[in-house]
């Protein structure tokens, strides 16, 4: 091993290992994923779909994708699945193109609100290219309001409405959004990425029934190699026969050349796990886990994470929460709220869930003394609160920085958290 690159792995590897892993869309993937993912099929080209591909060659790489296929459809009963898309935002991006069209118009949740950044946000070329339409949520119960959704998708008439969420603690009412696009006439399209692992084991509602498409990355609680899926369903086949083939196209060669393979075989060792009844016990700690935190944070969750608001610490804390929490070992992301008071680079709420730390075998009892670590850490960024004028918040935050980094609460919590964490295993790491 002589490339600078393993000493920095090695780094990282005593990071996850000793650190906790919070953010909600990361997870520890197996070491057979990981076998997979570093295996020699990322040696090879395949542009294409199995049994029509521009390179000779590929007998067993056609195998490997139509197996992954068939287990796609198998776990979440879909009936066409493509593996191809080599991470989310492509996938998203793929499915926009092709059923709105450059231009057309889209609606979606915004990302201020927990939706995704591929939904049409300014920021993403899906907020340019396309007429892009946002619903909120309400700002009192921090959940969807589907009767915005309807006068959204009357009014504008999308040519499909995305169903998904980044940052929403809360079940989803895939028929309730069905009734609106079946009466607009629109394509619906569920992008899962974040609860998957909960929709094909049965703690979600699934999709499958009231949509044309799904989305999902096969990262999240999905628990696979980065990567992403687009399923389609019957219903989807019902409304366009020619829907599967056009995602397909709209993929390859619409936006991407050869798929990479070792990610497509790492996509079906995920899936073959996922298939396993140890898997649904997983996800049901995964729940458990993530409704104990929200407990103790005095929050609520129904799926894999929670959304929790500072405000009651202070102005714009979300930042300097991210930060200390850091120091102290815990890994979570600054995250707006609904109605956000501050501002969206430096947002009022934390976004924190249980995927990883339940990978490692951490139970409630776990969950509430790692949100009492939490509780301590932000009482040390207390009044630490934002400045109001714009101007004054780049330097007022390398200074708070100064000094959260030399807090000796936050060391001593630190030392606790890396004794309690190194004590749990994680795949692939000695
Ligand atoms: C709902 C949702 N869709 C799509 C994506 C994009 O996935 P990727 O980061 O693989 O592009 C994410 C990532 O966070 C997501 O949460």
């Amino acid at each position: 091993m002589t490339s600078k690159v393993f000493g920095l792995i090695a780094e990282e590897a005593h990071r996850q290992k000793y650190g906790l892993e919070m953010i909600p869309s990361e997870n520890y993937a197996s070491e057979d994923v990981l076998k997979a993912m570093g295996s020699i099929l990322t040696n090879k080209y395949s542009e294409g779909f199995p049994g029509a591909r521009y390179y000779g060659g590929n007998e067993i790489i056609d195998k490997i994708e139509r197996y992954a296929c068939e287990l796609a459809n198998k776990l979440f009963g879909t009936v066409h699945a493509i593996v191809q898309p080599h991470s989310g935002s492509p996938a998203n991006l793929a499915v926009a193109l092709e059923l709105a069209g450059p231009g057309g118009t889209t609606l979606g949740q915004s990302l201020t609100a927990g939706g995704h950044l591929t939904f049409g946000a300014q920021a993403s070329w899906t907020g340019r290219l396309f007429n892009a339409i946002q619903y909120g949520v309400d700002p009192k119960t921090w959940q969807i309001d589907l009767d915005e959704v309807k006068a959204l998708a009357k009014k504008h008439k999308p040519k499909f409405i995305w169903v998904g969420t980044t940052a929403y603690p809360f079940q989803i009412d895939y028929k309730g959004f069905a009734q609106i696009a079946d009466e607009v006439g629109c394509f619906l399209v569920a992008d899962t990425s974040h609860i998957s692992g909960l929709v094909v084991t049965g703690y979600h509602p699934t999709p499958v029934p009231y949509v044309h498409v799904m989305t999902t990355t096969t990262h999240k609680t999905l628990r696979g190699p980065r990567g992403a899926m687009i399923l389609i369903t019957k219903k989807g086949l019902d409304k366009d026969p020619e829907l599967a083939k056009r995602l397909e196209k709209s993929v390859m060669p619409g936006l991407q050349g050869g798929p990479h393979d070792h990610q497509t075989a790492a996509i079906a060792v995920a899936l073959e796990e996922a298939l396993k009844p140890s898997f649904k016990n997983y996800i049901g700690q995964v729940v458990k886990n993530a409704k104990v935190l929200a407990d103790q944070l005095g929050t609520v969750s129904q799926v894999h994470l929670v959304l929790k608001s500072l405000t009651d610490l202070g102005y714009g804390l979300g930042y300097q929460a991210q930060y200390a929490l850091e120091e102290a070992g815990i890994t979570v992301n600054k995250n707006t709220i609904p109605g956000e008071p501050a501002s969206p680079f430096y947002p009022s709420g934390i976004r924190l869930g249980s995927p990883a730390l339940t990978t490692r075998g951490m139970k409630e009892k776990d969950m509430i003394k790692i949100a009492t670590w939490i509780k301590r850490v932000l009482e040390e960024v207390r009044g630490h609160d934002l400045p109001k004028e714009q101007d004054k918040r780049k330097d007022f935050l390398k200074e708070v920085k100064k000094i959260l980094k030399t807090n000796k609460n936050l060391r001593q919590i630190r030392k606790e958290v890396e004794e309690f964490a190194g004590k749990f295993p994680v795949p692939g790491i000695q």
